[in-house]
């Protein structure tokens, strides 16, 4: 199963930007962590990262996997949750299924445009608050969901 993990805006330096609201940890530790979650069944999933600042080279490597019949997208759009249609236009018809992640507790943030997700509704499922955990637990509910499914 092919999963992409797509970081968005101010993703770029997770571990260092506001530790105590991001954590401390960064992407490397996520291969692990989906290691440690799959257990015997890691080989089943092959992992690509990919992060952009800007909103078109998003869209334009979600459209990419589209062409490259990737299984799964795990998915954290950064701030662009909260305004981009756009990405959420290109979510909606390229029809891949995915979860959002969050590293903090959006619901529990002081902004409260943090509490809207634009993106969110045709995720297959949102987590938020595990921090960098959060994308391998999300690796392990899209292969379990597609076990289920066969
Ligand atoms: C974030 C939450 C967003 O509100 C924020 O703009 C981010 C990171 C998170 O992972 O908690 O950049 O998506």
């Amino acid at each position: 199963m092919d999963i992409l993990i797509v970081n968005g805006p101010n993703l770029g330096y997770l571990g260092v930007r506001q530790p105590e609201i991001y954590g401390t940890r960064g992407m490397d530790a996520v291969p692990e962590l989906v290691a440690e979650l799959m257990g015997p069944h890691a080989h089943a999933v092959r992992l690509s990262f990919f992060q952009s600042n800007s909103e078109g080279g998003l869209i334009d490597r979600l459209e990419q996997a589209w062409k490259d019949r990737v299984d799964g997208i795990v998915i954290n759009p950064g701030a662009y949750t909260h305004t981009s249609l756009a990405l959420a236009d290109c979510l909606a018809w390229i029809g891949i299924p995915y979860v959002e992640v969050h590293l903090s507790n959006v619901a529990g943030r002081a902004e409260s445009i943090r509490h809207t997700s634009l993106t969110a509704p045709r995720a297959v499922g949102t987590l938020a608050g595990f921090g960098v955990l959060g994308y391998a637990l999300a690796v392990r509910a899209l292969w379990q969901i597609r076990q289920t499914a066969s």
